[in-house]
């Protein structure tokens, strides 16, 4: 049994985490904390767990983590597990955060964009957490940064194309969330009477997840890549499109294409690439660890249109998390995580 812990249990990616770990067969929740809701039980602040998790909400506190826990999920704002992070490896405890604390490779990025400050981000090892790019430097890693929503939708959709070598190195990237995707905490923008009925972007050419996006971009370009990256909040509970336009190199049907993005994912339980002339939609990923991706071509300008969904608290967040556990705990990757998509 592998011993898990959870730290920021009481958000939306902690109390997915819950929900997909409280059906993984190999998996024993020994400590949740919060800010605010310590001493009771997750059952009693989330219904949605009741009868499914008793295990009562701590303070944070890393020697019982320590003493309890062989891995841990840390589900909390970006810049408390790195302070953490040493202490837990050296006491043989792994790490995956759902934070942005361990994505980059570089701490210049990171600090320039999250404004963050640590001396010890240097000193621990750790890799980016997308198991069909990273799977084999995941089994080993005593810490996983695992990738942000937005980023695991646009570099999955856009890895076949960039490795083939079929696209220019110019990537337009617009992509829509649902309000979950913010977290638990009261927002203006994000109350009903705000975000009903309407649609809106924000944070146009400066999210924080274009580094990111652009990081492992260039990795599989083998080219410094830079993308235009364009969020919007779309009044929906979960999920994420992401739709991406690509200037073709040369002329290439959308058979050859369609071939290229399904052998890329032949082996993958967890992507699936639509039929030609299917769209993807995020009801079609709802509640599941899918990632879904349609293809066409615009004949008149030459571009590539790669759709791709997913659910952000799932394959965004806590299911890729634990996609991530199963890999470095040698357990079948897909275990917890067959649920189907809740639909209508
Ligand atoms: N939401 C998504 O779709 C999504 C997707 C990918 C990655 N992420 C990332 O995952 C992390 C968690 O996101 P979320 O949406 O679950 O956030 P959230 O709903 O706002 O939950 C944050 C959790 O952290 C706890 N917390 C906040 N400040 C704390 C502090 N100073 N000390 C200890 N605990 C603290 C909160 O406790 P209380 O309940 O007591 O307030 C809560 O349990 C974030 O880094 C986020 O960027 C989120």
């Amino acid at each position: 049994m592998v011993r898990v812990g959870i730290l920021g249990a009481t958000g939306y990616t902690g109390v997915e985490l819950i929900r997909i770990l409280s059906n993984h067969e190999d998996v024993q929740i020994k400590y949740l904390s919060s800010q605010n809701f310590n001493g009771k039980k997750i059952e009693d602040v989330y219904h949605s767990l009741k009868g499914f998790c008793k295990v009562e909400l701590q303070e944070l506190n890393i020697d019982d983590i320590v003493e309890s826990c062989d891995v841990v999920f840390t589900a909390l704002p970006s810049g408390y597990a790195m302070n953490m992070a040493e202490k837990l490896c050296k006491s043989g405890v792994k790490l995956i955060d759902l934070g942005a604390d361990f994505r980059f490779d570089d701490f210049k990025t990171y600090k320039e964009w999250y404004g963050v400050s640590s001396d010890v981000y240097g000193s621990v090892s750790r890799v980016y957490g997308l198991p069909e790019i990273h799977r084999d430097v995941i089994k080993n890693a005593m810490i996983v940064g695992n990738p942000g929503c937005y980023p695991t939708s646009a570099i999955l959709g856009l890895a076949p194309a960039l490795k083939s070598g079929i696209i220019e190195n110019h990537i337009i990237i617009d992509s829509k969330s649902g309000v979950s995707g913010a977290g638990h905490s009261p927002k203006q923008g994000n109350m009903y009477a705000e975000c009903n009925e309407s649609i809106k972007p924000y944070n146009v050419a400066k999210h924080r997840h274009i580094p990111e996006i652009e990081q492992e971009l260039s990795k599989l370009n083998h080219e410094d890549t830079k993308v235009v990256f364009t969020p919007h909040l779309t009044p929906m509970t979960r999920g994420i499109l992401s739709t991406m336009y690509c200037r073709l190199k040369k002329d290439i049907s959308i058979e050859s294409i369609h071939e290229i993005y399904s052998e890329f994912y032949k082996d993958e339980y967890f992507v699936k690439i639509l039929d030609i002339g299917e769209y993807p939609s995020t009801k079609s990923v709802y509640g599941s660890n899918f990632c879904h991706i349609g293809l066409e071509i615009d004949r008149h300008s030459n571009t590539l249109i790669i759709m791709s969904v997913i659910d952000n608290l799932v394959k965004g967040a806590s299911g890729q998390a634990v996609q991530n556990m199963n890999i470095m705990f040698g357990i079948n990757e897909a275990k917890g995580l067959k649920m189907v998509p809740v639909f209508p």
